[in-house]
């Protein structure tokens, strides 16, 4: 009796500690700078995305007239993002994709 509650004691220990571990990877992949909570994030990630990986684009950086010489010119190609979150978006990359 003692020793089976041992084994579930056991057991259910390294279950914590497997999800913990799965919680700190899962946490590292997010965490590793794919976006920060903005209005600009959903319509870039919904909009840019659909002919890009958002990854791709994030591997650049501009200053914000870049961003909106980007943004732009993807809305001439067929973006869809009418004024207002083409706005948030060129500020949302100007915030996390910066010239360095
Ligand atoms: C209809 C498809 C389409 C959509 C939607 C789209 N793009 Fe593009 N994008 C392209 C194509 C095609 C190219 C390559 C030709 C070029 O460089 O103009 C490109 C190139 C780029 C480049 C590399 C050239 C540069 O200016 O640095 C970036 C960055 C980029 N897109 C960002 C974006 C962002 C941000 C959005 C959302 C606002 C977006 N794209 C939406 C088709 C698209």
């Amino acid at each position: 009796m003692i020793r089976q509650r041992k084994g579930v004691v056991a057991v259910g220990g390294l279950l914590a500690l497997g999800t913990l571990i799965g919680l700190i990877g899962l946490i590292g992949l997010l965490g590793c700078d794919r976006g920060i909570e903005h209005p600009g994030r959903k319509p870039f990630e919904y909009s840019c995305g659909i002919c890009h990986r958002i990854g791709n684009i994030l591997a650049k950086r501009k200053d914000p007239e870049g961003w909106r010489r980007t943004v732009t010119a993807m809305r001439q190609r067929g973006a869809r993002l009418n004024d207002e979150e083409a706005e948030s978006v060129i500020r949302y990359l100007a915030t996390i994709r910066p010239l360095k």
